[in-house]
Order: structure tokens, then sequence, then C-alpha cells
């Protein structure tokens, strides 16, 4: 029996995790010890090889004791699915969000630990649930949306499902919600404006459970996230009781050895680099301590320990990766996560859905209808084993109809119907990997590799010359190509695209756009000259046939938006992409839109849908800890539909705060002509301000607001006093 062995059983039989890997800590070397300070990954070998894909062929390793027989970790990145080899690509995280249906992102979860095995993977880098601050963000497309109590309810459900299976990492820790700065911007938020909007997803998650939590890259309130004591000791450690595992993110995501690990960082990823190279140093001049190394290392064995000991130990099963039940799970996400923003009447009913039976044409427009286009091409990228783009959607939905891919306008004239997809790719929004020349970062980069290990994970990598990874081809059209993304520099669609759509709307009035982007859209220029218009986000290698389901009324368009979309970009809080310092005061999206009166192109929580609701009684009651609310949701119409009902709140004494904040919603399906009472519990605390260092329920009359999005007219209001 090894060392690790005896330590996994001591944990079975009851021993506590933490216990049983100090015991191991105590069999390590030194040198033992300092190696699981970092990642395995030699770090120029690493890198070259990460350049060329290295990203999407195998697990990150770390914290590996050969010795001992400590396995180690092994981390694959998301979140649209496993990054590592081919793998099942689901709709991306915002599309997710649109979806409101946390049952579907748990088994979506699910679906994604169990893939994650198949390549031995035993931690799963994708819960990220930074708040979108500013729709150009080029990473949006990974988080799930601008409110933190929906952001972080996905993150959770995510984290349910991927933990039946491996461990999950939530990221990135915290505010870091602009990409092109990552690496240089100081973002400024106050202590409420914290705690209240830009932390409590992440309190959330942690609550759930997960098992890790990454830093972020840029500097909170003076300090890099990782090695912020404020950040990992004082909040997530300290406050929020969290005992697991904390890893930087990957390369820059340290810039001080003995502050990170006395901040209580576990890891620095994915390889040895500053905490390595000042170590010794750091030592010598008691800037830390080896009492503080062996925390580090024993959290990290604990968390391994609890993942090995409690998630399953049946063989991988490799039948599931992109099988027929992960594709169907993949189509359904695709097909809730469309929204439907406007649907007019064209000849006196509205243009959606289409009647497939009286369809003799379609003409389809636009770059990107007979491209794959999934999404981010940096860290989140999936390669699945083919993609079902809007053009295979339709065709296979209409085997009766003409649908053709259609280039020039006049093409239009003739047919039924013409749907234009467009929007973005890889190349306008998406994780920033071009070069940073930036000399403080310079100053980070190590020395020479250990020849030895660099010769190790090169022979491992020639070894796998045979491997069946292809890269897919990218929206560019060139296999294996990656755009180096970044922040947007536009809200709007190009040019070419807004030309597109007004062409076509021009000589066909029955025209439908699609809209692909992670996160909102200006749509002025163009919306009110087409009848219909849906979000469709990179909606993963089943997307083609969840846009069919919906425009032809298969499923009803069920989508909510998880962000706001504005009419005008100044309505938004500002965004410098090359910013060195930002400050987040709390106000962005819907409240923010709320507090200056700006009425919004369409508002957060909103989507129509092609039956029509309305509510009926509504009320509250009140509990010592909680509320409870039921609503009745009555479907008006003449066919099954999905609604969502939101419960937002607020205290109209408090103009510091926003007057409606979403606090509990609830997905509900609903058969024609009839109604359902949906019962909605909320903790009081959900209504708790921060206050220094204390939450805190302040007494008076409070509004909770029940209706079908953030400024929903026909909301219904219910007074609660709190003594
Ligand atoms: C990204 C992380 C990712 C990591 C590993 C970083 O550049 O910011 O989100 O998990 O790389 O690929």
């Amino acid at each position: 029996m090894t060392p690790w062995e005896r330590a996994l059983a001591d944990v079975t039989a009851g021993h506590a995790p933490h216990a049983a890997a100090a015991a191991l800590v105590l069999l390590m070397t030194p040198e033992e010890r300092r190696r699981c300070l970092s990642g395995d990954l030699p770090f120029w070998a690493g890198l070259a090889h990460m350049a060329t894909g290295g990203i999407h062929r195998r697990p990150f390793r770390a914290a590996t004791v050969p010795r001992l027989g400590i396995p180690g970790l092994a981390f694959s990145d998301g979140p649209r699915g496993v990054v590592v080899g081919t793998a099942t690509c689901f709709p991306v995280s915002m599309a997710r969000g649109a979806t409101w249906d946390l049952d579907l992102e748990e088994r979506i979860g699910e679906a994604i630990g169990i893939e994650l095995r198949t390549v031995g993977a035993n931690l799963f880098g994708g819960v990220c649930v930074n708040i979108l601050h500013h729709p150009a963000w080029g990473r949006a497309q990974e988080t799930y949306g601008e409110d933190p109590h929906h952001v972080g309810e996905f993150g959770a459900a995510l984290t349910r499902g991927v933990q039946r299976h491996v461990m999950a990492t939530v990221k990135h820790f915290a505010a870091n919600s602009m990409e092109n700065a990552r690496f240089q911007v100081d973002v400024t938020i106050a202590n409420q404006a914290l705690h209240e909007v830009y932390l409590p997803h992440f309190k959330r998650v942690v609550q759930e459970g997960v098992a890790c939590v990454m830093t972020a890259y840029n500097s909170l309130n003076g300090e890099w996230c990782g090695q912020s004591p404020a950040l990992i000791s004082d909040v997530l450690r300290t406050e929020w009781g969290f005992e697991g595992l904390v890893i930087s993110d990957w390369i820059f995501g340290v810039r001080d050895a003995a502050a990170s690990i006395n901040a209580g960082l576990d890891l620095e990823m994915p390889g040895p680099m500053v905490r390595h190279a000042g170590l010794d140093a750091a030592l010598a001049s008691g800037d830390t301590t080896w009492a503080a190394i062996d925390a580090c290392v024993t959290r990290t064995l604990a968390a391994l320990l609890r993942q090995t000991t409690r998630t399953p130990s049946t063989a991988p099963d490799h039948s599931a990766v992109a099988g027929p039940g992960h594709r169907a799970l993949a189509r359904e996400a695709a097909a809730k996560s469309i929204v439907l923003l406007r649907n007019e009447p064209i000849d006196g009913a509205p243009l959606l859905p289409l009647a497939a039976a009286s369809l003799t044409s379609v003409a389809v427009f636009g770059a990107w209808a007979a491209m794959p286009n999934l999404g981010d091409s940096g860290s989140s990228d999936v390669n699945p084993p083919d993609v079902v783009t809007p053009l295979e959607g339709l065709v296979a939905a209409l085997p009766q109809t003409t649908v053709v891919l259609q280039s020039a306008p006049a093409a239009a004239a003739g047919s039924d119907v013409a749907i234009v997809v467009v929007g973005y790719t890889s190349a306008d929004e998406g994780e920033y990997v071009g070069y940073h020349p930036h000399p403080a970062l310079t100053a980070l980069l190590p020395g020479a590799d250990d020849p030895d290990e660099a010769a190790a994970f090169t022979a491992v990598i020639a070894a796998e010359t045979t491997s069946t990874f292809a890269p897919r081809v990218g929206p560019e059209g060139i296999p294996g190509r990656r755009s180096v993304g970044g922040d947007r520099t536009s809200l709007r669609l190009s040019p070419t695209d807004e030309a597109l759509i007004a062409a076509v709307v021009a000589i066909n009035p029955r025209t439908i756009v699609a809209v692909v982007a992670g996160s909102a859209v200006i749509m002025e220029a163009w919306r009110h000259q087409v009848p219909a218009i849906v979000q469709l986000w990179y909606s993963g290698m089943e997307g083609g046939h969840g846009l069919a389901d919906v425009l032809l009324g298969r499923t009803d368009a069920s989508g909510r938006l998880p962000f706001t979309v504005p009419t005008d970009a100044r309505h938004l809080p500002p965004f410098d992409r090359s910013a060195t310092t930002a400050v987040y005061d709390g106000w962005h999206g819907y409240w923010r839109l709320a507090r200056d009166r700006h009425a919004a192109a369409y508002p957060f929580g909103f989507g129509l849908s092609y039956t029509a609701w309305a509510l009926g009684p509504t009320t509250v009651d009140e509990h010592e800890d909680h509320l409870v609310v039921q609503a009745t949701v009555r479907n008006l119409g003449s066919r099954e539909g999905a609604d969502v009902v939101q419960v937002y709140a607020g205290r109209p004494a408090d103009a510091t705060r926003p007057a409606r904040r979403l606090v509990a919603f609830a997905r509900v399906s609903v058969p024609a002509h009839r109604e359902t009472v949906v019962e909605i519990r909320i903790p009081w605390s959900a209504l708790a301000v921060r206050q220094g260092d204390a939450w805190l329920i302040a007494a008076g009359t409070y509004v909770l607001t029940v209706g079908r999005h953030s400024a929903d007219l026909d909301a219904v209001d219910l007074i609660i006093d709190r003594p």
C-alpha cells in the first residue's frame, strides 16, 4: 500500500481529509513540497506546446508525487464542454444563462463531468461566474449574465452536476470583467458594492461546495487577486469558511512568491514560475515560512483526497462523448437559450413560428449561416466531432422546402422567408491570446526549464503524435487557426452585417434576423425595420437544430435575456479596453438603466413566447427566516409554452440601491389554456445589505415585484414590512 492509498483508506474510514493530507505532507521531502506549490508543466516547453494547441490536448497536471503514489490533479478548462480532445460542445454559458433553467444546467454539468473522466481529468476549470459589467467584455460568453443572483444560481447548478464526477473550479475570483487589460488593470470597488454585487455569486458557489477557486489576473483595490489576503484569506477562507483549494490563473497570475503563499493561494498554475524562482529568497528573508508552504500543500492534497473518495471509481464512459444523450442535451440547451426579441405581424399574423408545410423556399444569408461558429478560441474552445450550422439545421428540418444559402440580397425576392444570420466570431470577442510585451510581465518569466523535466515532457508529447486530435475548422475557415480574441471594439454589428439586413428586408419584408453574439448587441440602426429578431448565441454543436426547432415552433421560444440590451452605449458604465485603472460602483446593467431612467431596447429578463401569458393571483407569506411567493401563471394561448417568473426586491426608502434587484426566479411549462401556481422560496437574507463587515436586513417596507422581466409594466407588486 502506498502512503497515498493509506491516506485514502483513512479518509474512507472517516478521518478528516485535512488530517490525512497533513500526515502525507510529513512524509514529503522539502523538494516535493516545494514542487507542489506550482503546476507540473515545465514552463518553456509547456508554453511552446500550448502555442500549438497544447491546451486542448491533455489536462494540466499538478501536485503529482510519484514516490508516495500521489496521482495529482488533472485540470481541464470549460465552460462549453471539455476542451481536451474531442467532446460535446454545448452552447456557451451566456446562452445557458438565457434558458433560466437550472435543472438543465445541472444536467449539462453532469454530462461535462462524465466526459472529463474520459480524458483523465479530475478538475474542471469552467465555472466562470464573473459579472457581465459591460457587454464589450471579450469573455462575456463564458459567464451567465449581469445579475449576481442569476449568475450565482447557474454557477451552483453547474457545480452540482460536475461534482458528481470530478472537482469543479469557480473563476475568476474576483472582478475580472475586462479582457485585454486583464494583466494590468486595478479595479477599485468599495466594500458595499464588492460584497453586494461582485462577490455574492462566488459565495453562492462556495456554499454549493465547489472544490476549487481560481483567482483572477487583475488587481482589486490595489492588490493582485492571486496574492490578495483581503480576498483569499479574509473573505474566502475566514468569512465564507472555504476549506478547499485555491489556484492562480495561468501564467502571470502570481506576481510575488511570498505574498501569494502567505495569502493562502495554494497552487501557481500551470508550472514553476514566480514561486519557484522566488522561494529561496523569500524563505531566507523570512518573508514566508515552511509552515505557510505546508498549509498550501496540505489543502491541495486534502482537496484531492476528498474528491477521490467521493466520486465514482467506475470506468469512464467513452460512449457518452458526443453520444446521443449529450447531443440531445446540447440541442435542448440551444433551443431553450434562443431569445425571441421581436415578432411583429406580417399579413396579419406574427412572422414566427414559421409553418413548415407552407414553405416552398427559404433564402438564408450571412457569413456565419453555413460555418461552424462556436465562440471563443482561447481556453474555452471545444472540439466537437461535428457541428450543425444554422443552414444545416434548417435544411434537415425542412425536407420538402428549398433552403438555399444566398449571397446577393436580390435572391430574397422569390423566397417565402429570408433568414439572415449575422454577428460575431472569436475574432471579434473572446479570450485575448495576443502577445503582451509588458515589461512588468516579462520580468516574471522564469529561467530555463529543468532539463530532465523538459525532456520528460517532450517525450510524452512525442509519444502522442498518433493522437486523433484534429483541430476543427475555425470561423475563418482555416483549420486550427485561432483568433487573438479580446474585448469588442464596437457594440454594433459590422457595417457589412447592418447593410445586409437592410438590403434583404427591403426586398423581402418576411425577414428574420438571427444574432450570433456572446452578449448584448446594439440594434437601433435596424431593429425597427425587421419583423423578427432572435438572439442566437454561440449555440454549440447542435445549434442549427436548436434554431430550426424554435423558428418552426417545434418548441416554444422560451429564452429570456440574462442582460440588458441598451439603445445606446452611453447608457452603460464606461469601458476602456486598455485601462490601467477602473472603478466599479455597483451600477451596471438593468440597475443602471432604471436609475438613470433610460428605457432598454430589450430589458434584462425579457423574451417573447409563441403563446400569451398573464399573472393571476399572486401572494407572499412571511415566515421567520424566509418568504414564500405564490404566483399563478396563466397560459392564455392555444399552445403549450414555457415562461420565467421573476421576483425582484427593493426597499423604496433606500435610494442608494436598485429599486428592483432579482432575488428569485422559476421557469415553468404550462399547457395551452391552463394555469399553474408556482411557489418560490426567498430567504430573508436575500434582502440583506452589507454594512462594514456585517450583513443587515434593514427594518421597513420592501416591495417584491413579481413579473416577466425587469421592466414589466404588468408586474405585480407585493408589499412586506420588516419590523
Ligand atoms: C484563463 C483561464 C483558464 C486558464 C487555463 C487562462 O488564460 O484566464 O480562464 O482556465 O487560462 O487555460
